[in-house]
């Protein structure tokens, strides 16, 4: 039988501390992304407005926000710019310190990592 009180259970968006948890999360590392000198060159060209909509797709794959991906596909997106498997996992290593610092538990670091980590071989055009 289908039970009602699983969809009250909070979903990881919400103890990510919905809308204006996401927003700090995201601020934070960001700037932890772009202060690492192997990550900061791949951004050089890029504009805010195009940073900001990557923030606010990465953050809905790995949380499952409300929020709509109208874009590119991301193989495309990344396609040709030399992004290798070391540089993902300093981008996710970003992100799980992110979460330590905003105390996220454990095992809700880790299901963010497993979401995003599915994307692996599209961002490093292993897949291409
Ligand atoms: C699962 C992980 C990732 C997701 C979901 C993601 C998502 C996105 C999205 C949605 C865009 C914007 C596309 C557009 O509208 O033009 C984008 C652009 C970009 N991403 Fe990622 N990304 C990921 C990982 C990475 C990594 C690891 C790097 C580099 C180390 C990276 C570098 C870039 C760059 C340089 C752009 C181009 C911005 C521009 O057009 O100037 N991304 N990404």
């Amino acid at each position: 039988m289908f039970d009602v009180t699983m969809s009250q259970e909070p979903t990881l968006f919400d103890r990510i501390g919905g809308e204006a948890g996401i927003e700090e999360l995201i601020l934070a590392f960001y700037v932890k992304v772009l202060a690492d000198p192997e990550l900061a060159p791949f951004f050089r060209e890029t504009s805010l407005e195009k940073l900001h909509s990557m923030q606010r797709e990465f953050f809905a794959m790995a949380l499952g926000g409300p929020v709509k991906y109208t874009g590119r596909s991301l193989a495309h997106v990344h396609h040709g710019r030399g992004i290798t498997m070391g540089h993902f996992a300093r981008f996710t290593g970003h992100l799980v310190e992110t979460l330590r610092d905003t105390g996220a538990s454990q095992e809700d670091t880790d299901s963010v990592i497993a979401r995003i980590e599915v994307f692996a071989n599209e961002v490093t055009g292993t897949s291409y």
